[in-house]
């Protein structure tokens, strides 16, 4: 055991102090750092040999030289020598450096990093507006690559960004409902386009304009010049659920929809019941023809201002009362297209007075006798007062809707407001 060991430091210093008693040497190439090139020549040669090792960077880098340990010993990629003993060579590289020129669409300035860019290292330019500007974003070949002032990235070449500047007032205000989210993009001559998403089982709702109250856009995209500050609302809704318009106890309501049913039975009612002529379902004629003589018998005289109305009808007359009152106040005492009792030709809103359409009307002898007695005729009143919150809408003493008189008894004993007895019939079925 000794004696080997012996053995192996007498070859070890031979080698040492005889270099040459070897007959081969072995050239080592490696490139600093390790990814930025390809070496070639490493390997094992003859002593006396001729060698040439060569360095060929990747994209991003640029040869600056080789060296063994802290020297230098050449400074162009291909380095030929002549192999005496065994070498280590290093080929040293560093990143390219790169323009990034940054341009101003509106008044502002920017603040570049100290270092100047390179090749995969990362570099910060900042927007920075003047007084009375706000930066939107940043924009490369017309595109928008950010919406941060400060934008951070790693260069992989020459850089020719647009930060863009707008007035102060050149604005969006936007309020996002729950249910979904805004996206928001500019172009440099202020054309601002907004991309409404809704989560699942949420649907768009539409852009209110809350300066005018009024429904701008029903589109999830929504696109204008901005030339002021624009206060927008983004609606979201769920997705409302189709119900049959055909089916008596339809739930009808802001979260249901009954498209653009159109019963088939509709007959125009008689002067004596409507002056107006209005029309309804025939068994809902029927049901008014007994009502309106049994509160005839007490004195009473009913009459039906507002009957079927038709899809078209009743987008007509919710958008006129948008423009009117605004959106949401409308939607107070309005039904949407879709949504509205009315389209089933079951609900009847009765007047004549000379407090139609107003809470006074309950005070009337038609409101006081239908409070009392519309239910044992099968007519429910839809939306009582105090019930907004349930039914969507305020109180309207004169809308009732045909259910029949079995259901219309049950509905009046239970205490619930129309739409949450409905639902429990349904769910029921
Ligand atoms: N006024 C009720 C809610 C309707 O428009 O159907
Ligand atoms: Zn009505």
């Amino acid at each position: 055991m000794y004696r080997n060991w012996l053995l192996f430091l007498l070859i070890l210093s031979a080698l040492a102090i005889f270099p040459g008693c070897s007959s081969s040497v072995d050239v080592t190439v490696a490139a600093a750092p390790a990814e930025a090139a390809e070496l070639n020549g490493g390997g094992i040669y003859n002593r006396g040999e001729e060698v040439t090792v060569s360095a060929v960077p990747q994209p991003g880098w640029e040869f600056v030289s080789w060296t063994q340990g802290e020297e230098v010993v050449a400074e162009t990629r291909e380095y030929t020598f002549v192999a005496r003993s065994s070498i280590s060579l290093t080929a040293n590289f560093r990143p390219l450096e790169y323009a990034v020129t940054a341009f101003a669409q509106g008044q502002g300035s920017f603040l570049y990093s100290e270092e100047t860019p390179r090749h995969g290292v990362a570099y910060v330019i900042t927007a920075r507006p003047e007084k009375g500007y706000r930066f939107v974003c940043w924009l490369e070949d017309g595109e928008v690559i950010s919406t941060e002032a400060e934008y951070a990235f790693v260069p992989y070449g020459d850089r020719e960004l647009t930060a863009m500047f707008l007035p102060e007032e050149y604005r969006v205000d936007l309020t996002v409902d729950a249910g979904g989210e805004v996206e928001e993009s500019w172009t440099p001559d202020a054309v601002v386009t907004l991309a409404a998403v809704p989560q699942e089982g949420y649907e768009f709702f539409g852009w209110v304009d809350m300066e005018s109250q009024q429904e701008v856009s029903l589109q999830e995209v929504y696109s204008f010049t901005c030339t002021k500050t624009r206060t927008l609302m983004a609606r979201f809704r769920k997705e409302v659920v189709p119900v049959d318009g055909s089916n008596l106890i339809a739930v009808v309501g802001k979260a249901t929809t009954i498209g653009k049913y159109a019963p088939k039975d509709l007959v125009t009612l008689p002067s004596n019941l409507s002056v107006k002529g209005r029309r309804v379902r025939q068994q809902v004629a029927d049901a008014l023809a007994v009502m309106a003589e049994a509160a005839l018998a007490d004195g009473v005289k009913l009459n039906v201002d507002s009957g079927y109305r038709s899809y078209q009808t009743q987008y007509d007359l919710f958008y006129r009362y948008v423009k009117r009152d605004g959106v949401f106040k409308a939607e107070t005492y309005s039904a949407r297209p879709g949504q509205s009792e009315h389209q089933l030709g079951t609900a009847v809103d009765f007047g004549g007075t000379n407090r139609d359409y107003s809470d006074g009307f309950a005070d009337t002898a038609q409101g006081k006798w239908l409070l009392a007695n519309a239910h044992k005729y099968g007519f429910a009143l839809s939306y009582p007062k105090g019930k907004q919150e349930i039914t969507g809408y305020k109180y309207e003493p004169w809308h009732y809707r045909y259910i029949g008189v079995e259901l219309a008894m049950e509905w009046k004993e239970s205490g619930l407001t129309l739409i949450e007895f409905l639902q429990q019939k349904n769910q029921a079925e």
